[in-house]
């Protein structure tokens, strides 16, 4: 039966030959590895993941708590995102040195930039530790245990499989970590938010730092004493570039994946939750781009709120669309069937699919609710600073602050389930007769500060709301539609599919620890009879150049060079015209988290950074659909050459080893 179905499915899906899905654990690799080699690397297990010798875990971090950056040279330099490092390289803008606007590079370390709280991890070793646990094993006596291995070193016990499997991690924190160079936001932003999660794409999207030692090259707290690292491994630089079918690898940290949920939850995923949110984010979008639209100084002031707005919202539209085209709610149900009459003559497993449906229909609402909460009530400000109330802008602001407080208190009136109400959301309706008064009356407080108790007393509600709602779910780590109840089901439901679909390729989740993903450079059908190839160039920024679009308003100096065509060693011959290449695609299984992973070719060289997906493959931390999911990076040739041509900076480059 089960046979018959995996033959029905592959027929009825037919995958192609490259589905590469998967985010592997490497000290595991060595259960991949055959299948990497197969498919162009050239490389060991041992050169991935080893305790015994360098190998390139040694070149990768945690970067910043929720990027991953790598180390490209003898001296601690490090790739990373130009949206990983946005943070740093903000912090050290001003009028007078506007970073983002006009880019930085260090000429000497000593004009390398500290930066206060910001660090990196290694991981020094894995391990599985179930058994140890399993024999009575203290976990807190681990973790000290695991700490007081070397200087700077922490360590955490994660969860596989829902708790299958659980593995010691321990990590080596360096936190003087320097901003060594960013290109001007033109190039590292370029396109912006229009096209943010787009393929094409040609945004340069990275940025380099330098993580520094005490003098016996261990982590130390910031001081002018302390010299380059010195890391066990970097990766060597390819510059011959890639080709469609090429086999790349990412070797990086991704956050948040729910691959074997119930189809219960994939629908509320994509019928209740992701619609919610999308409408209510339409709305606030655009109450912001009016008021963008209308006044230079709002312009400024709601970019960043508008982007990061911006970015879940986009991701979960492709999300809904994956998941709708692919008819994963019903594939899975098909599936879930499967395993239900296979789990009818296995005892442990027999009651399982109905309990877990019963634990999604008891806390749906509830998590629904809280869901909408942070979207609306939660996401407004409960109060305005001195500091903002300062702002040439802020009068400006009045009418669209005015008009946020009404949209967002409508929306949660609208959406929030009855039995899971802001207690003082409903007495102040109550009072002031509508939600329009009340939203009124909550700004107008707050607007000229005359008395903010209405405020306080609605923030103190929407609190205790939210706290009641974990509560009843019995777990504080509520990433995704969870509960201490649903985690211990899941726990016996993913260990019967693992026994009954023993021939599915079975990774765990991603939870912000370190991963393998392979796979190889590939275009995709976008549409019916549209083929986007894998490969930007510098041809096609020169197109999207337009100086009175902020997004599109690329550095003189870069018009410069391409005038001149003078590319060095950077340059590439694509289609017979001299060009540089800008960003490819990849079918690598990358979620958030991965973004600055290094993406390495079969040699094991750097080829490029990653930093995005297209909005479809968004669907991807759900269900990998080999024939949309795609990873984008940015080319390192690119990346070379903007340091080279456009920071002038090649000093850098000589401290890297290329190939
Ligand atoms: N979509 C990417 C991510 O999820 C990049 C976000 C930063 N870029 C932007 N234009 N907002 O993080
Ligand atoms: N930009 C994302 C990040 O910051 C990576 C894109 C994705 O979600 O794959 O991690």
């Amino acid at each position: 039966m089960k046979r018959i179905f995996v033959t029905l499915m592959t027929l009825l899906l037919s995958l192609p030959v490259w589905a590469d899905e998967g985010m592997w654990l490497p000290s595991l690799i060595g259960e991949r590895i055959g299948d990497m080699q197969k498919k162009g690397f050239r490389l060991t297990a041992d050169d991935i993941y080893s305790i015994n010798q360098a190998s390139m875990k040694d070149a990768v971090v945690l970067f910043d708590g929720g990027c991953t950056g790598e180390l490209v040279s003898a001296e601690g330099l490090l790739l990373t995102n130009h949206h990983c490092g946005y943070g740093a390289i903000q912090s050290h803008s001003t009028v007078e040195h506007d970073y983002l606007t006009h880019g930085f590079w260090a000429r000497t370390h000593a004009e390398e930039l500290p930066n206060k709280d910001l660090s990196v991890c290694f991981l020094v070793r894995m391990e599985d530790i179930t058994e140890r646990l399993a024999a009575g094993e203290d976990r807190e006596e681990i973790i000290r245990a695991a700490c007081e291995e070397g200087v700077g070193y922490h360590a955490a016990i994660e969860q596989m499989y829902y708790g299958n499997q659980q593995f010691l991690f321990v990590y080596e924190q360096f936190d003087d970590v320097r901003l060594v160079g960013t290109p001007p936001s033109s190039i590292g932003k370029f396109g912006g938010d229009t096209d943010n999660w787009i393929w094409p794409r040609h945004t340069g999207d990275f940025s380099v730092f330098r993580i520094y030692a005490s003098k016996d090259n261990k982590p130390a707290a910031y001081s002018p004493d302390n010299v380059p690292y010195r890391p066990k491994r970097f990766l060597p630089i390819s510059t011959r570039g890639v080709r469609e079918g090429d086999f790349t690898m990412i070797y990086g940290f991704p956050g948040n994946t729910q691959e074997y949920i119930l189809s219960d939850a994939i629908s509320y995923i994509a019928e209740r939750s992701d619609p919610a949110k999308i409408a209510i984010r339409t709305g606030r979008l655009d109450i912001m781009a009016r008021a963008q639209a209308s006044d230079p100084a709002l312009r400024i002031h709601y970019a960043a709120k508008h982007a990061s707005v911006a970015n879940a919202w986009k991701k979960w539209q492709g999300e809904v669309l994956g998941i709708t085209r692919r008819k994963t709610v019903s594939s899975k149900r098909i599936y879930e069937q499967q395993f239900g009459a296979w789990a009818q003559s296995h005892p442990e497993y027999s009651t399982i699919l109905a309990d877990l449906r019963g634990e999604y229909s008891r806390i749906m609402d509830a998590y629904f609710a809280r869901e909408i909460i942070f979207e609306t009530l939660a996401s407004l400000p409960y109060s305005y600073s001195e500091e903002e109330r300062a702002e040439d802008c802020f009068s400006h602001r009045e009418p669209t602050e005015r008009e946020l407080f009404h949209y967002l208190f409508a929306e949660y009136d609208k959406r929030c389930p009855q039995d899971y109400r802001v207690e003082a959301f409903t007495e102040g309706v109550g009072e002031c007769g509508s939600t329009d008064a009340y939203a009124d009356k909550v700004f107008d407080e707050l607007w000229t500060r005359s008395d903010t108790l209405s405020s306080r007393k609605l923030l103190a509600s929407v609190k205790e709301r939210l706290g009641a709602i974990v509560d009843s779910l019995g777990t504080k780590s509520l990433r995704n539609l969870n509960s201490k109840r649903l985690n211990e089901l899941y726990t016996i439901y993913i260990k019967g599919l693992r026994e009954w679909d023993d021939a599915r390729a079975f990774y765990p989740d991603a939870n912000l620890t370190l991963r393998v993903a392979y796979g190889s450079i590939r275009g995709y059908e976008y549409a019916d009879g549209e083929y986007h190839i894998p490969q930007t160039t510098l041809e096609g920024i020169m197109a999207k150049d337009n100086q009175e679009v902020y997004d599109y308003n690329i550095p003189q100096a870069l018009r410069d060079v391409h005038a001149r065509k003078d590319y060095g060693r950077w340059g590439s011959r694509v289609n017979g015209k001299l060009t540089v290449p800008v960003c490819f695609l990849a079918t690598n299984h990358t979620t958030g988290g991965n973004s600055g992973s290094p993406v390495i070719n079969g040699n094991g060289e750097l080829v490029g950074i990653n930093f995005d997906r297209t909005w479809r493959s968004t669907m991807s931390d759900i269900e990998f659909d080999p024939s949309i999911c795609r990873n984008i990076a940015v080319d390192i040739r690119y990346v070379l050459m903007v340091i080279d041509r456009i920071g002038n900076a090649s000093y850098l480059i000589d401290e890297m080893e290329l190939r």
